[in-house]
């Protein structure tokens, strides 16, 4: 596991959705801030046809793609309805100094399978 830096706290506000890309890994990842303020992390590509999660929009605790409409639970990444079904990858935010950082895999981890329900699974290109 790697800690990436994703910028400074203050960028992300309660109730906001934003892409960050970490060019010099060829990651994206969509930041999701809940009104409360709790912090959600997830890999930037829905699992059902690679649309950018960060142009969906937040609802009820979950997030929605803005292609088709499924809604993924952004704690565990699972799919709740269709037309995805395959789990989009999530991490761990970690704030530390006035900075927010993601914990994420890298190349050299073992990352096991992606998706619990074995289907097409998302990819980011590394
Ligand atoms: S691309 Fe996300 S539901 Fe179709």
């Amino acid at each position: 596991m790697a800690k990436i830096l994703l910028g400074p706290i203050d960028q992300f506000t309660p109730g906001s959705l934003r892409r960050v890309e970490v060019s010099q890994r060829a990651l994206a990842f969509a930041v999701a801030v809940m009104p409360e303020g709790t912090i959600r992390v997830i890999d930037d590509l829905c699992t059902h046809a690679n649309a950018r999660l960060s142009d969906g929009w937040l609802e009820d605790g979950c997030l929605a793609c803005p292609w088709h409409g499924a809604q993924f639970d952004l704690e565990t990444g699972r799919a709740l309805s269709l037309p995805a079904t395959g789990r989009v990858p999530t991490h761990q935010p970690v704030v530390e100094d006035g900075f927010l950082y993601v914990e994420a895999a890298t190349d050299d981890d073992d990352r096991g399978p992606r998706s619990s329900e074995g289907l097409d699974e998302a990819h980011l290109d590394r």
